[in-house]
């Protein structure tokens, strides 16, 4: 077993100098805290699909970010970037959601196929530069293939027409040489089918996506999922579903579809949910300049509100899960929660112009670790989940301008927490006290450690957050039933709460790996403050 001694020294070395000299006082004490690991109490696998990203033509996401052009001096494959390709592979990215987001509805497909010098220029849905169609359909599924991920399309339901959702589904899908659009698939390079499965029936209906009521929505979801030519493909449609505490949207569009029978339930491989955090407590609004908190400019409160915000993830899954059991009693229909993350009012970008740019701070990446364990809670309700936005956009993983790439400690998080993909999940009991603090006035408390845990054969995967901005916390971790053979520890943390990776400090923000050494019966770990950690071990 992990001796505690051991634990202490080498999570001290691990997250530095500061730590060291704050645990060398806690160590004398009996640790507060436990970690209950129920090895025998498996919740279900983790879908790696819960560790997807989605890119969307906004800003600089696809063109300066994934999009540098095939003469591009920016090292590339094909016009990708290669920096890019090389973090993707490596973080085992297993889906991509495009081409938006409110972009998706009102994009024709077709003027991004075909010669890229014959490709129309568009006005942006997002109005701050015009759309060159240099990457489209063959250029994303290009990227998916490299990255060994797979495409998720979401289609054009407000300003196409149901006809041309069929078409692309058959210039994505239908054999070579099958159709005259397969044919012009081949003609730009690409003979083999692309295989898409995943398809979304629009983006957030209710507003940017056409302003449907859900039953309204629900009539249009029918009519684009139906008879949809599927060329051998087992397709997946995710239907366009609720923001936040939207259970009206969520329960009137399944009952508008269940209507129509108990059949049409089973057309919907996923119900779409968007979470976004504003940072909003403390008076604050969505408005879009000056309302939402600061990326980089905030204190410890506005780091446990925001924290606090996103914990609410958790009720929210449960919430419309309970909503689509009303009509769903076999929970057919997954969850796709294929936007989350943070959202701050501008001010933070690196590549001034880029609109919803941020940068990602640690606060970020406690955050979206936190929200990865939430996930890994819900196997059975979650099939894909899809970090907004992968590059230069809102909760970034990388940030890149010109031959300038940088990984955000979110990208760190999910490089970290990719152990957990396709493992299972297991029960894993917190038992810690909570933290204190005063909100302006008003008393405040957030938990004080969390987590989860996952076992892949003998590789149980711990992965925790410690929230606490200023203070360790010391843990006793219970394994019933089980000896570990070995442990690694690699801790993601700082001693600034603001600290962030850009440019010119690409590594400000980066794990630490560290071998454990094993002594004793009781092993116990101390939690740097405001960290992530993970700790792999290896029963015997
Ligand atoms: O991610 C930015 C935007 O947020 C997406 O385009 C839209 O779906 C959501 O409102």
């Amino acid at each position: 077993m992990i001796g505690r001694r051991d634990f202490i020294r080498n999570t001290a070395t691990a997250a530095g100098a500061l730590l060291l000299s704050r645990t060398a006082s806690l160590a004398a004490d009996a640790p507060d805290s436990r970690i209950e690991i129920l090895l025998d109490e498996p919740l279900g696998t983790i879908s790696p699909n819960i560790y997807g990203h989605f890119t969307e033509h906004l800003g600089g996401v696809i063109y300066d970010g994934i999009w540098v052009g095939r003469d591009s001096k920016v090292p590339n494959i094909d016009g990708i970037r290669k920096d890019l390709v090389d973090h993707m592979r490596k973080i085992k990215a297993p889906v991509v959601r495009y081409p938006g987001g409110c972009f998706a509805d009102s994009y024709d497909w077709r003027d991004g196929v075909g010669p890229a010098d014959k490709r129309p220029r568009r006005a942006n849905f997002w109005g701050d530069k015009s759309e060159t169609n240099q990457f489209g359909t063959n250029e994303f599924v290009h990227f998916s293939k490299l990255i060994g991920s797979q495409p998720y399309l979401a289609a054009n339901v407000r300003s196409l027409p149901a006809a041309e959702f069929y078409r692309w589904v058959e210039y994505c899908n239908a054999p070579a040489k099958a159709t005259t659009l397969s044919e012009m698939r081949a003609a730009a390079g690409y003979a083999d089918p692309f295989h898409v499965r995943y398809w979304g029936v629009g983006n957030e209906s209710w507003g940017c996506g056409g302003n449907f009521t859900a039953q309204e929505y629900a009539v249009e979801f029918r009519r684009f999922a139906t008879w949809v030519p599927r060329f051998g493909e087992d397709l997946a449609f995710i239907a366009s579903g609720p923001s936040d505490f939207s259970w009206d949207w969520t329960r009137g569009f399944l009952e508008e579809i269940a209507r129509k029978g108990p059949g049409q339930i089973s057309s919907i491989y996923g119900l779409a949910l968007h979470y976004y955090t504003w940072n909003l407590s403390r008076g604050r609004t969505k408005d879009w300049d000056a309302g939402k908190g600061d990326a980089l400019k905030f204190d410890a409160v506005d780091w446990y509100e925001l924290l606090r915000e996103g914990q609410v993830m958790d009720s929210i899954i449960h919430g419309h899960w309970q909503v689509m059991g009303e009509f769903d009693h076999d929970h057919h229909i997954k969850l796709v929660i294929d936007e989350w993350g943070p959202w701050y009012r501008p001010g933070s970008e690196q590549t001034p112009g880029d609109i919803l740019e941020q940068t990602p701070t640690l606060r970020d990446a406690v955050f979206s670790a936190m929200t990865l364990d939430i996930f890994h809670q819900h196997p059975e309700k979650i099939a894909m989940a899809n970090c907004a936005q992968l590059i230069n956009c809102l909760n970034s993983l990388y940030l890149a301008h010109e031959d300038k790439f940088c990984i955000t400690p979110v990208g760190h998080v999910f490089d970290m927490y990719s152990a957990h993909q396709g493992a299972q999940s297991l029960r894993t009991i917190f038992s810690t006290p909570d933290i204190h603090y005063d909100r302006d006035g008003k008393a405040a408390s957030f938990w004080g450690l969390k987590g989860s845990a996952s076992l892949r054969d003998k590789d149980l995967v711990l992965t925790v957050v410690n929230p606490n901005v200023s203070e360790p916390r010391e843990a006793e971790i219970g394994i019933r039933g089980a000896t570990i053979q070995s442990a690694a520890a690699t801790v993601l943390g700082n001693r600034d709460i603001h600290a962030h990776n850009c440019f010119a400090q690409k590594d400000a923000v980066h794990p630490e790996a560290k071998q454990l050494s094993l002594e004793g019966r009781n092993p116990t770990y101390i939690f740097a403050p405001a960290s992530v950690t993970k700790l792999a071990l290896r029963l015997a």
